[in-house]
């Protein structure tokens, strides 16, 4: 079992303070035993890329089998995985779940190879889309089968010196400021960087780690005694945030083509996590040009903020090369004005299917606005200075927004334009 120590750090401090030194801490001792038995029997299959995904699948199974796993409803028997909340605390009443697994489990390694591994390989070959059946009475999803050919590619481990062939793919590992990609080679980048200040990746992949570095290290890959990296995005300083974000966008600059396309998912509650990522976007020459609000992949992760007002969106921010942003500069006003606008229909759109937003959400739909109308024809500096002015100049009008949702009433025949292309 790994019983390596916790080094401090943002996310670790969290659990250091309960009094957990140990990794191997956060498991019972038949969850120790379970887990390690699993791990050898794995260990021991001959090398092929099934033996592969089983390893993979084994961080799966630690992350429900641990005493930190909760449950998603008493009674329910499902399990809620550690990491449900991107943080690193311990429950006041954990659930220990069956790590072989049963018919009526969760979380098991029988579960999760089915849901996760079978139902991959199914998708692979037959891939879908969801589309919301406006028929059923209450909202249901149906799949709609044969838009994409099945999924399938020859992975090249290093950048072809020919470039790539069709259905050929370049897998690359590492630090994604540092690419071997060729100049000017990338039609679109799509990214989901962290968040700034949000969740130290890498301190909680270190729970992982460990029990890789231990059973499955036979290619020297885990020598490093963390995944802990100075190059890693995230910071609790926002300028040197900013300056690592930036770098990532410097290299994306670098590979795209001139009309390409970066685009990003983002949120946050504080005003300088939006400054910090415009502050990239601008160093590394990019413009917003769009801004896409969609439901999020979980809410907001600090308890706190779930409380009052929680975050359920996030965005996709669209980015240009700045010399191919073809629009005009707008006055501070006119671009508030512009902002305000777009906001409300997109507000307006999502009350339309029936969602209502948390004051935080609203935010995130007004700030991303004005982040894509201030772009044009401004310095960083501008930017900056005028973005810190309006979001000023916002908070009556986000409050009034948020007021007024109950005007906008939901509207049945528009339900199946949840999710919008670009
Ligand atoms: C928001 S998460 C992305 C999660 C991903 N979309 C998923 O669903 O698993 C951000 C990721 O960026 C990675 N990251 C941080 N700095 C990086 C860098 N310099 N190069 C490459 N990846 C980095 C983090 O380790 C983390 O896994």
């Amino acid at each position: 079992m790994p019983h390596v120590k916790i080094e401090p750090g943002y996310n670790t401090q969290q659990v250091l303070n309960y009094g957990y030194h140990y990794w191997d801490q956060m498991f019972n001792d038949r969850q120790l035993l379970a887990l390690s038995i699993l791990a050898t029997g794995i260990k021991n299959l001959p090398t092929c890329p099934e033996r592969d995904v089983l390893m993979l699948l084994f961080s799966g199974v630690l992350e429900f089998n641990n005493m930190f796993a909760s449950y998603k409803g008493e009674g329910t028997g499902a399990v809620r995985h550690m990491f449900s909340h991107h943080i690193l605390k311990p429950e006041r009443m954990p659930l220990e779940a069956n790590v072989w697994g049963t018919d009526k489990s969760s979380g098991s390694f029988l579960n999760l190879f089915q849901s996760r591994i079978l139902r991959a390989v199914k998708y692979k070959e037959a891939p879908f889309e969801v589309s919301l059946d406006k028929t059923a009475k209450t909202k249901s999803g149906k799949k709609v089968f044969g838009l994409s050919s099945a999924i399938g590619a020859d992975i090249s481990p290093a950048y072809p010196i020919n470039g790539l062939s069709e259905k050929s793919v370049y897998l690359s590992c590492g630090n994604s400021a540092r690419t071997d990609i060729p100049d000017n080679s990338v039609d679109v980048v799509i990214t989901d960087p962290p968040f700034f200040d949000n969740v130290h990746y890498a301190e909680l992949a270190d729970f992982f780690y460990v029990w890789q570095q231990l059973y499955f290290d036979e290619k020297d890959a885990f020598t490093d005694s963390t995944t802990r990296h100075p190059d890693e995005v995230q910071d609790a300083d926002v300028n040197a945030f900013a300056q690592k974000l930036a770098a990532v966008f410097v290299e994306c600059y670098r590979v795209l083509r001139e009309s390409g396309l970066m685009i990003f998912s983002y949120h946050h509650s504080r005003n300088e996590g939006w400054l910090s990522v415009a502050d990239a976007v601008f160093s590394s020459n990019f413009s917003f040009v769009q801004a896409q609000p969609v439901k999020a992949e979980m809410s907001v992760a600090t308890p706190k903020s779930q409380a009052s007002s929680p975050i359920d969106l996030d965005v996709f921010l669209v980015c240009r090369k700045r010399e191919n942003d073809g629009r005009s500069y707008l006055t501070r006003d006119k671009a508030f004005e512009a902002a305000y606008s777009i906001a409300s229909a997109k507000i307006k759109r999502f009350n339309g299917l029936g969602r209502k937003l948390s004051q935080n959400d609203i935010k995130v739909v007004f700030y991303s606005q004005l982040l894509v109308e201030l772009s044009p024809g401004r310095s960083k500096t501008q930017f900056c200075a005028d973005f810190e002015h309006l979001v000023e100049k916002a908070k009556g009008e986000i409050d009034s927004l948020w007021q007024r949702q109950a005007e906008n009433q939901p509207e049945q025949e528009s339900l199946h334009y949840q999710l919008a292309l670009f």
